[in-house]
């Protein structure tokens, strides 16, 4: 594939969601993805793919039978990040309907279904759980908790998709043969246009609310403040640090304050850690030591802090031997972990699965910078195809 092919279908989505920050506003099911979804069936029907959703708002765009046995998925997700990037998801399913253009190109008949897909939620980035369509179609959550989540205007899952999502599919592991997701590289690791993932890092998300007294700032002696805010900048700075020690990653980068009034001492303070390590005792002892150091801290402060694990992401080691086969497909392409989130990961769980990465060149991503060279996407449209033509 060469890189202008590639660029002219990249074109078509650039604009979709993007704001002034250079970034990206494509919340799950918002206008922009809805625009998205909206041209993947476009794309779908442009091809001739017949398009079935799966009642959890994830789409599937069927080169032969939809559902039919082994059918060989792949793809992977619209929404961004609040102000991320246009890579993160939208390659892997441009580069998919790209590959299946090359394989009839070539001639290629598939023995089994292959199927686009565009999973729905995948940043968490309105409803708070990632990977939400890939939970609900493996049956990871069940229907009425995922229904009930509300986005930060207090509009549930269940009224954005228009149904209480349908939950896990049917025969899943029957039906889905395995399934490829492309991806941009969101690290400084790959040193080629091309590689294939080894494994995913455990992580999750954790919800601090720091309670303490709602006051007057000029007004209440500072012997007298039980501030909340103090219990919050103290964790902040400890997980940075119990990180560094664990050789881990931790951030808080989401915080509501009530009232969030600059005369006004605050009466709650709610941040969210995001913990990640290489392994699951590491990632568990990280959490375990921030939330006691949180927790001496707001003693200290006169303030409560109250914890809740809001989604937990389990270590994942893709199929060693899928992988193995990939890379050397590929000529010997680079095996790399990661510790970012994928729907790959969730389906993992159940069914062989394999992710190639995209070369990026500066490593950034969930930044409005996150970037990839047209050559090397053109690249990962090829790396694809091959994949799918052994696959099928
Ligand atoms: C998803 O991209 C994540 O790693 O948070
Ligand atoms: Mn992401
Ligand atoms: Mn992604």
């Amino acid at each position: 594939m060469s890189a202008p092919v590639f660029s002219a279908l990249w074109s078509e989505i650039e604009a979709i969601g993007r704001v002034g920050s250079g970034g990206y506003l494509r919340y799950a099911l918002d206008t922009p993805d809805l625009v998205l979804r909206d041209w993947f069936r476009n794309q779908a029907d442009r091809r001739d793919l017949p398009v079935t959703d799966d009642g959890n708002g994830n789409l599937f765009a069927w080169w032969g039978e939809p559902w039919g046995r082994d059918a060989v998925l792949t793809g992977s997700h619209f929404d961004s990040v609040p102000h991320g990037g246009g890579f993160d998801g939208p390659l892997g399913i441009v580069s998919a309907f790209l590959a299946v253009d090359q394989l009839r190109a070539d001639g290629h008949t598939p023995a089994k279904p292959i199927a686009v897909v565009a999973f729905v939620e995948e940043e968490g980035g309105r409803f708070g759980l990632p990977c939400l369509g890939s939970r609900l179609l493996t049956g990871a959550i069940e229907p009425a908790k995922a229904a009930a989540l509300t986005d930060r205007d207090g509009v549930t899952f269940a009224e954005a998709l228009g149904a209480t999502p349908a939950g896990a599919l049917p025969g899943l592991t029957s039906r889905i043969g395995a399934l490829i997701e492309l991806h941009i590289e969101q690290g400084r690791q790959l040193d080629a246009p091309v590689g294939v993932a080894s494994a995913i890092w455990p992580h999750g998300r954790w919800r601090f609310d720091f309670t303490g007294h709602g006051d007057h700032a000029g007004t209440t002696r500072m012997a007298d403040r039980r501030d909340p805010m103090l219990t919050f900048a103290y964790t902040v700075l400890a997980a940075n640090k119990e990180a560094r020690l664990a050789g881990a990653h931790a951030t808080m980068a989401r915080v509501e304050v009530e009232p969030n009034a600059t005369n006004a001492i605050p009466s709650l303070v709610r941040g969210w850690l995001d913990a990640r390590a290489a392994d699951t005792p590491t990632m568990d002892a990280l959490v375990e030591a921030v939330v006691k150091r949180a927790t001496e801290r707001a003693g200290r402060d006169g303030t409560e802090v109250a914890v809740t694990a809001e989604s937990i992401s389990a270590e994942v080691a893709f199929d060693t031997a899928l992988a193995d086969r990939l890379s050397a497909l590929l000529g010997d392409a680079p095996i790399l972990p990661t510790s970012a989130g994928h729907d790959a990961g969730v389906l993992s769980a159940k069914v062989p699965t394999a992710m190639l990465f995209v070369r990026n060149p500066t490593g950034i991503s969930h930044s409005p910078a996150e970037f990839a060279e047209p050559a090397d996407c053109a690249a990962g449209v090829d790396a694809l195809a091959e994949v799918l033509r052994e696959l099928t």
